[in-house]
């Protein structure tokens, strides 16, 4: 892979500085840097044989597998990317307020990991001395069935929390993500959501408590901590923050038998009666009912050959396959479901299902370290639906344009009901759904890296009139430094990304982040800014 890879983090910077940059990188992991580190932790914590048992330097055998373990994407996965000075892996909470007091004190910034996800990499890179935090061994769950709850550790992935509530109950769950391998730190912290948005809301919206550990060392929950903060780390991400170190949910009712389907409709199957149809039917139908509608470009079955345009609604119902035939007889007959389209099944088959894997729950547990794919995603809102001929008239642009396709997640049910300020997630009511524009590639060097950004940001650009304008607004969780990025961590430069992803919620997220971090040591490419910072 070429250097490309790294642009969005250093194009400012002229390159002959960037080759400097990684030279003194790798000069101040020699051993002053990393004994001093390791020498501070061990009087924070008063544990020195452990602590260097859990501190990687780069000339630590163990560093690049530590390191790659959690990649998620392959962009960030080569030579040339920047690498930490150090990585420290936290065994025990206690350790996390130590590692933040000795990066400040060593003037090194914090990059804090859970599951890896973050489409950028934000979460294991930077262009300035930096170290992970790695929370993969905090990753306990405590469920509690009285309570109906569960304390969930940053470090844990939603496949590891949607076992243990199965292992207690048959007929709970909780609305989080599809993907088992996503990090609850980065999830629920950004908003996070599945295929029981429309009937329990976001993931972030079924917290109760959390516990985070500030930028003077201190562990805080709910009450200590302040509504404020308490509410910023619902939505606003946690990296601007601090270190979170657990979340407390409640957990939530499913039936025992829910049903799911799968239907796929090319252009010659009448795929454009079926999206203008969806538009209407998806955001506004039974809130049980969740119905994601992927568009892709594709070859025709009919017309040999040629290029076509496949819709494919992936769709969960909580509740009997009776019940859903019936209700989308009536609301969508456009569609044409039948009984034998739909599958009946208990709710955690059906999260193996979204991840066409039929096998037994233990597939959940599978971390599948070190492997990645080259991706790039964007997103957008719609809040009026598309006229039929405006998608013939995207079909035919899709189908130019190459190899990206877009998933649409429908909103209204409980995303209605909850005001904008309850949480820092603010895309709420009026929005009908969210795009998120995909493109995924095999290794292919600079050139299938370039290729496929243009082409998805050719896509973002064919979008604009049918997606929300002042401000166009995007997801936290799909991560994309396009639209916007903080090279001085300036309050002007952070309001360009911030009120994309916050809309008007992005001024209580400042005046948070002010309060609890005014040196700003908590930043990325993309954190909140504090309001004096020029
Ligand atoms: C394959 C795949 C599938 C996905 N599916 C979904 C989906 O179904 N629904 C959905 O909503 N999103 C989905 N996402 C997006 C996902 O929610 C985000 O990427 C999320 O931020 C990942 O969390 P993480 O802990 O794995 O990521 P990380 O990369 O570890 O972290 C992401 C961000 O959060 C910060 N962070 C992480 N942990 C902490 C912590 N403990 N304290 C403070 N800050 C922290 C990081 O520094 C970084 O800024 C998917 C992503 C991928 C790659
Ligand atoms: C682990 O961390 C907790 C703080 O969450 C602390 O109370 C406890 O003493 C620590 N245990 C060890 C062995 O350090
Ligand atoms: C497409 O629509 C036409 C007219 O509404 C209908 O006759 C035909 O059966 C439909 N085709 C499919 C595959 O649904
Ligand atoms: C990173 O690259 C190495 C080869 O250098 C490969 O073995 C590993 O699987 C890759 N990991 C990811 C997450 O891409
Ligand atoms: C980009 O990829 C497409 C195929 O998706 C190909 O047709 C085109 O030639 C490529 N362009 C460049 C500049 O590599």
């Amino acid at each position: 892979m070429g250097k490309s890879s790294q642009l969005p983090y250093l194009s400012r910077l002229p390159l002959l500085f960037l080759f400097l940059l990684q030279i003194s990188t790798t000069w101040a992991a020699s051993n002053s840097v990393y004994e001093t580190f390791v020498q501070c932790l061990s009087d924070q914590t008063k544990q020195p044989d452990l602590i260097s048992k859990i501190v990687y330097a780069q000339n630590n055998p163990s560093y690049t597998s530590v390191l790659q373990a959690y990649i998620r994407n392959a962009q960030f996965n080569t030579s040339s990317t920047p690498k930490p000075v150090i990585i420290v892996t936290p065994t025990n909470e206690s350790h996390v307020p130590a590692a933040v007091v000795c990066s400040k004190k060593n003037g090194l910034q914090i990059r804090i990991r859970s599951g890896g996800h973050d489409y950028a990499g934000i979460s294991y890179v930077s262009d300035v001395p930096f170290i992970i935090l790695d929370m993969f061994n905090l990753r306990s769950i405590t469920v509690d069935m009285n309570e109906q709850t569960a304390w969930v550790q940053t470090g844990a992935t939603l496949g590891e929390l949607y076992y243990s509530i199965w292992k207690k109950s048959k007929v709970h769950g909780f609305p989080a993500g599809v993907c088992p391998t996503v990090g609850v730190g980065g999830h629920v912290s950004g908003g996070g959501y599945g295929n029981m948005l429309r009937k329990h809301g976001l993931t972030t919206d079924n917290v109760v408590d959390a516990r985070i550990v500030d930028v003077n060392g201190r562990i805080l929950d709910k009450n200590s901590m302040g509504e404020d903060l308490f509410w910023a780390i619902r939505g606003g991400g946690g990296a601007s923050f601090g270190v979170i170190l657990a979340y407390k949910i409640n957990l939530v009712s499913v039936p025992e038998t829910i049903s799911v389907f799968r239907a796929e409709r090319t252009l010659e199957e009448n795929a454009t009666d079926i999206v203008y149809r969806w538009q209407q039917v998806a955001p506004t139908t039974d809130e049980n009912l969740f119905m994601r509608m992927l568009i892709q470009p594709s070859t025709s079955k009919v017309n040999k050959g040629a290029k076509t345009i496949k819709a494919t609604i992936i769709a969960e119902f909580l509740g009997k396959a009776d019940d859903v035939v019936a209700l989308l007889g009536k609301e969508f007959p456009e569609l044409g479901l039948k009984k034998e389209d739909v599958k009946e099944m208990s709710w955690i088959d059906s999260v193996l299902w979204w991840n066409q894997n039929n096998g037994t729950p233990e597939f959940l547990l599978n971390r599948n370290p070190n492997s990645a794919d080259y991706v790039r995603r964007k997103s957008d809102y719609v809040q009026t639906p598309i006229p039929k001929a405006r998608l013939e008239w995207l079909w035919q642009r899709i189908i130019e344009n190459g190899r990206p396709g877009m998933v649409f997640n429908p909103y209204g049910g409980k995303m209605n009901k909850i005001p904008i300020t309850e949480t820092a997630f603010a895309h709420r009511a009026g929005n009908l759904f969210k795009v998120q524009y995909s493109v995924t590639w095999e290794d292919g060097g600079i050139e299938a890296e370039n290729n496929n950004t243009a082409q998805i940001r050719n896509l973002y650009r064919l979008m604009t009139p049918f997606v929300s304008k002042n401000p166009r607004s995007a997801y936290l969780n799909y991560r994309d430094l396009d639209i916007g990025i903080s090279h001085s961590g300036s309050y002007a430069e952070g309001k360009v990304y911030g009120v994309k992803y916050f809309n008007q919620n992005f001024d209580r997220l400042v005046k948070v982040k002010t309060a609890v971090d005014p040196q700003n040591f908590f930043r990325n490419e993309q954190s909140i800014p504090t309001l004096s910072s020029k």
